[in-house]
């Protein structure tokens, strides 16, 4: 909303959410206090702020002002009921609707920006329809392809704008048309594609799980590599160079996180189950397993090389964030290590020049308690066995292993013969982003291990 406010002065854009902290912070001042941290979009802010791009709590009044309304609201996978663990839970978009149809007053043209499964442009539109008879609703399709880390520039240079709506009727293609002129205030038209509702909702599933099925592809060759001593940035060097595979999207990992790539595959399996496809839904969901042996398997291993046990061992977490760039640990690798980890009671420290020790706290207790642990004796483990620095030297002290979580540019240039003059020997370093020279660390002393080499 921020980039749409920047590329169209002419256009009032205002951000509402139920979250006044959230609000508060949008507005703060200090733009280092924006609750998103992102790579120039403190600039983008800053240029628009105050003069089209507004920040409120204002829900209500926000509706009644607005010709355009974007449901961007979060979608999480459900952990109840009906669907649980799989189908995506709608009831923060339903909800939103309600409030839409209770609060309008004139015709409106509503957007689906959350990531959604197919059909549900239709159930928001039964809600509209059946709620405020006086008031013409038209539903678009607008799914986001930003990646977290790269957003502004994603956004700025948009390798395709999707929109979908009802090409059926004059309404319909009238609805696209107010909306393809908002992104042409920047986006090249021929980049700006319109489709049916349905096919656009399905192309956003679609791309999250081909993009995540390349990264549990090459994660799958990665345990291969190990077993056989090929190295898996020479296979993927190699597959890349054929023009039909490409070279993007295949560096080996501790596997992907975010709060998308899972969470939208799964909601793909529930559709696949839910529409009678099972085989398909088996396919789609490989992939997730796949991402969640590639996690495990770089906690066993760590556990395998520290001689069996890192019971009351020392291990420096470097990173946290599920990417670089970014200070959203939403299904972060780094949590699920850490957790097989301290469930061999290892005593874990960590350092991530973005991540706050709050959230990384709350990111184990939620975990926690989701496995059925009370909140208690989460927060007891928590503040017993996991510790939070501000300064990476501070938290490899006396550490008998490092695990390089999040490839942070910043790791690359530390000084490591310090790091290894600091730690208890043999110095065991493992490189789940493959973002260190092995070579030179091993000369240096350490112990390492990257992802896929054998
Ligand atoms: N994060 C990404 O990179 C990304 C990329 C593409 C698509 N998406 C999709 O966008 C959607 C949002 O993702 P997110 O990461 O921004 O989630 P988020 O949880 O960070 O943000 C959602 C916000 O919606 C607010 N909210 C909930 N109900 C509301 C209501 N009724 N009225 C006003 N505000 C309300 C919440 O308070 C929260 O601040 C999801 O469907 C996601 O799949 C996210």
């Amino acid at each position: 909303m921020a980039v749409i406010a920047q590329k169209n002065p002419h256009i009032k854009v205002t951000v509402v959410d139920i979250n006044e902290q959230r609000i508060v912070a949008w507005n703060d001042e200090d733009l280092d206090k924006l609750p998103v941290y992102e790579p120039g979009l403190a600039d983008v802010v800053a240029e628009a702020r105050g003069r089209n791009l507004f920040f409120s709590t204002d829900v209500d009044g926000a509706i009644k002002g607005a010709e355009m309304i974007f449901i961007s609201v979060n979608t999480p996978t459900k952990t109840y009921g009906v669907g649980k663990g799989q189908a995506a839970d709608l009831k923060f978009v339903e909800l939103c609707a309600r409030q839409i149809a209770k609060v309008a007053e004139d015709d409106k043209i509503v957007v689906e920006k959350s990531t959604l499964p197919v059909r549900t442009a239709q159930s928001i539109k039964r809600i509209f329809d059946a709620t405020n008879g006086g008031v013409k609703f038209q539903v678009l399709s607008n799914p986001e392809f930003l990646a977290e880390g790269t957003a502004i520039d994603d956004l700025h240079n948009a390798d395709r704008i999707l929109i979908g709506g009802d090409i059926e009727t004059d309404e319909g293609n009238a609805a696209i048309e107010s909306l393809v002129k908002v992104y042409e205030g920047w986006i090249p038209s021929e980049r700006i594609l319109t489709t049916r509702v349905w096919s656009s909702e399905l192309s956003k599933l679609t791309a999250n799980a081909f993009l995540a099925q390349r990264i549990s592809s090459i994660n799958s060759i990665s345990a291969l590599c190990e077993k056989t001593g090929a190295d898996v940035d020479e296979v993927a060097h190699a597959i890349g160079q054929d023009s039909r595979i490409g070279p993007k999207f295949l560096r080996s990992s501790v596997g992907f996180g975010g709060s998308c790539f899972q969470k939208d595959i799964l909601n793909l399996v529930y559709l696949c189950l839910h529409f009678g496809l099972p085989e398909v839904a088996d396919y789609w969901e490989q992939v997730v397993k796949m991402n969640d042996y590639q996690k495990y398997r770089f906690g066993k291993n760590i556990i395998d090389s520290l001689f069996n046990t890192v019971s009351g061992k020392k291990i420096a977490f470097m990173g946290w964030a599920f990417k670089k760039d970014t200070n959203d640990t939403r299904e972060s690798a780094a949590i699920y290590v850490a957790d097989e980890l301290l469930q061999d009671q290892a005593e874990i420290h960590v350092y991530d020049p973005r991540v706050c020790k709050e959230q990384i706290e709350k990111d184990l207790i939620y975990l926690w308690t989701q496995q059925g642990e009370l909140e208690e004796h989460a927060r007891f483990r928590v503040n017993d066995l996991v510790h939070v620095h501000a300064d990476p030297y501070d938290a490899v002290q006396h550490a008998h292993a490092i695990a390089i979580l999040t490839e942070w540019d910043e790791f690359v240039s530390y000084d490591w013969e310090k790091i290894y003059g600091a730690m208890q020997k043999p110095a065991f370093l493992f490189d789940g982003r493959n973002i260190l020279d092995a070579e030179k660390l091993r000369e240096i002393g350490f112990e390492v291990k990257s992802i896929g080499k054998g």
